[in-house]
């Protein structure tokens, strides 16, 4: 058996981990998971398993709102992540493929210097801070998360964007050996690679986060690993997953699912109970562990922070 050399980010397990978990991690110290030397290697271990492993400094969100987080396990055994499946409870035991080594994000259209940044250097950069946060996907359920990041609008400055920026659009990797769906060609369940875009001012706005973790641990794979965008006042579609590319561009992009089917779902995807999707109705919503659904509220919640982006804009049109 190798002996690990006790790191910094190995605080004593009790401070983060719930008695039965902490058990179950014991369990795995039997079955040789000692020998696993990289927290890397253990956040995906443990995040296969639903136990947090705290890794990361953060600053605490106070969460005014008094919001109650959804479990770890709830966050991370339910996932959209079309990339491996479209079975939200297999995505976890699928997505130990994603390499997030050495990640590296494109940054190029109209800045002042296109180049490619490296996921460690950015995390040098920006204090991390905890965003406590209603998540609503299309779908009809939702989580309250605890997510940690920084504000996008920070790498926006920067990266100094030319003022004939408009828009920002990201993409996910695009790695067939990687990302399974992507490596059935033309059978894939969506065009690949995944593309989302935000209006400037959206991308701006102090709610717009970079995650890189979520209940102070990195990011799970499933979740997004290892850098994602949080937009918590949209549909979650408009939260992308493991980013490797940013363009700044001065036409709207065209986002993957407006792209799949234009009908159903637009670019702002703005959480709106009052605006139906054409199959189903987006009155209520079903937060992940509770049996009755609950009330969706305009912007989800938040249209103190957002809601004069859309002055003017009709919403039942820019869906
Ligand atoms: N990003 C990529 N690259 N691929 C995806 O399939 N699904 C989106 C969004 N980001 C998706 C993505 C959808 S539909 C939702 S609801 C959220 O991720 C789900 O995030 P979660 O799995 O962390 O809950």
């Amino acid at each position: 058996m190798k002996y690990i050399k006790s790191k910094k980010w190995q605080i004593n397990e009790n401070d983060v981990t719930p008695e039965n978990l902490f058990n179950k991690r014991r369990s795995f110290i039997k079955l040789g998971a000692a020998s696993i030397v990289s927290s890397s290697a253990l956040v995906e271990l443990f995040a296969k398993e639903n136990i947090p492993v705290k890794n990361l400094d953060y600053k605490k969100d106070k969460n005014l709102n008094n919001l109650k987080l959804n479990t770890y396990e709830q966050i991370t055994s339910h996932n959209n992540f079309y990339e491996f499946t479209t079975s939200q409870g297999k995505v976890k035991d699928m997505a130990h493929t994603l390499n997030t080594d050495n990640w590296k994000i494109k940054v190029d259209g109209l800045v002042k210097k296109p180049m490619t940044i490296d996921l460690d250097d950015i995390m040098k950069k920006f204090a991390l801070e905890e965003r406590i946060y209603r998540f609503r996907c299309v779908e009809g359920w939702s989580m309250v998360v605890p997510w940690i990041g920084f504000e996008l609008s920070k790498l926006i400055k920067y990266l100094q964007p030319l003022s004939s920026a408009k828009y920002i659009r990201f993409e996910t990797l695009y790695d067939e050996k990687m990302f399974p769906d992507q490596a059935r060609g033309a059978f894939s369940t969506i065009s690949y690679p995944y593309v989302e875009g935000l209006r400037m001012d959206e991308a701006m706005n102090e709610l717009t986060l970079m995650a890189v973790g979520l209940y102070g641990s990195k990011m799970p794979k499933q979740n997004g690993a290892p850098i994602r965008l949080i937009v918590p006042w949209k549909y979650g579609f408009k939260s992308i997953k493991s980013i490797s590319k940013i363009s700044f561009v001065e036409k709207q992009p065209l986002n993957t699912w407006q792209k799949e089917n234009s009908n159903e779902y637009g670019f702002y995807a703005n959480v709106n109970p009052n605006v139906d999707h054409p199959r189903w109705s987006q009155a209520r919503e079903r937060l992940l562990g509770n049996f009755f659904k609950q009330r969706t509220l305009m912007f989800n919640g938040y249209e103190k922070q957002v809601a004069h982006l859309y002055k003017g804009m009709d919403l039942t049109k820019d869906f």
